[in-house]
């Protein structure tokens, strides 16, 4: 009887501790399930997201998610912009000419709808992982004439401030840009053409 009576006293006590740990959990977990799992489920079909950039600076990259891919926005400050040109040479696709790794409205000499705002799939092109951004135009150990942009440490594949791939790494395309709109000076929604866009 003690042991019955110590069983119903212990088992009051597991009882009453997980009722407190299921409601730690749940007091977590609510905003965890409402901000992502729906979500979750909406990116596993391919759904767009939304970004907020309102607070990006120059010179800074924000990472996002879709169809459980990184997402980076990149802010390239006028110096990188008037950069670009000048690498052209040892780019693989200087011009963006690989129509797939770019929708038609971000072919162009910057690879985005807004000079300044860069928007990549941070995925590598060779065999898919995930590139470091590197800004810093300095001597790197992979680059000693490192002018800023991408590296991917798993095989030194190199890329620029706009996602284009150098020439002589293992890499054998240009970042990829996905299909993207702005909403506002805010927000960019991630998945979605401009409308009327190709
Ligand atoms: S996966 Fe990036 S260089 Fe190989």
């Amino acid at each position: 009887m003690a042991s019955e009576g110590m069983d119903k006293g212990r088992r009051r006590f597991l009882v009453s501790t997980t009722v407190v740990g299921a409601g730690g959990a749940a007091f977590a977990a609510v905003p965890f399930i409402k901000s992502w799992q729906p979500s979750a489920r909406a990116k596993a079909a391919g759904a767009p997201v939304e970004a907020d950039i309102g607070k990006i600076e120059p010179g800074q990259m924000l990472k996002f998610e879709w169809r459980s891919k990184p997402v980076w926005v990149v802010y390239r400050t006028p110096e990188v912009l008037e950069a670009l040109p000048s690498l052209n040479g040892n780019l693989r696709d200087p011009d963006s000419l690989v129509v797939e790794q770019q929708p038609t409205y971000a072919q162009n000499e910057y690879r985005s709808v807004k000079p300044e705002l860069l928007v990549l799939i941070g995925i590598c092109t060779h065999l898919g992982c995930s590139p470091k951004y590197v800004p810093e135009v300095q001597p790197q150990p992979f680059d000693p004439d490192w002018k800023g942009g991408f590296f991917c440490p798993c095989h030194n594949s190199r890329f620029d401030m706009a996602g284009r791939v150098y020439t002589g790494v293992p890499a054998p395309a240009n970042l990829k840009v996905p299909p993207y709109t702005f909403l506002s000076e805010q927000r960019i929604l991630i998945g979605v053409d401009p409308q009327g866009a190709a």
